[in-house]
């Protein structure tokens, strides 16, 4: 199966930071092919779904920051991530959001991301072009560095 542009992003932060690794899928995979994709994607926004996930970690109870990386859908997150936020407390947790798109940057994801978990510290996003996640080593290491 081939890896996205998301997960080779959390794979490279992963190897600098030697932090535990979840990976989020939905219980329905979003189709192969891309237009129906985006169809059912919009779809999942415009409904404001919560779509399940495939498995969740047991507990985020021994973490203190976790970074939450995901594709930028139409300026926010995918909504399987909206589910995964809801579903535990992170009041008195660090989220730093990381994101990969091609164009919009980090979108409205962090804001989002505040009013799910409005106990949670929400530290400044980075954002990383999809199609230069491969040479984004630097920019991901300057900005575990500056937080
Ligand atoms: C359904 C869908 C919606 C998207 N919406 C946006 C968008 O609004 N802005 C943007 O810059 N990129 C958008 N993209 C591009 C993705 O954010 C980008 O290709 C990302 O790197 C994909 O990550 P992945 O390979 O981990 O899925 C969208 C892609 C898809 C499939």
């Amino acid at each position: 199966m081939s890896v996205g542009n998301t997960e080779i992003a959390a794979n490279i932060l992963q190897k600098l930071t030697g932090a535990d690794i979840f990976k989020l899928e939905p219980l329905l995979p979003y189709s192969k092919d891309y237009n129906e994709c985006i169809a059912q994607a919009q779809e999942d926004q415009r409904r404001d779904a919560r779509p399940e996930l495939k498995s969740y970690p047991d507990s985020i109870e021994a973490y203190d920051t976790i970074y939450l990386g995901y594709p930028n859908y139409w300026g926010t997150m995918p909504m399987p991530v909206f589910t995964f936020l809801e579903h535990f407390d992170f009041t008195g947790k660090t989220i730093r959001p990381f994101c990969t798109h091609e164009g919009s940057g980090i979108g409205r994801s962090e804001s989002d991301i505040g009013h799910i978990c409005p106990g949670a510290k929400v530290g400044s996003g980075l954002a990383i072009r999809g199609g230069s996640v491969e040479s984004s080593e630097n920019a991901i290491k300057r900005w575990v560095s500056s937080l």
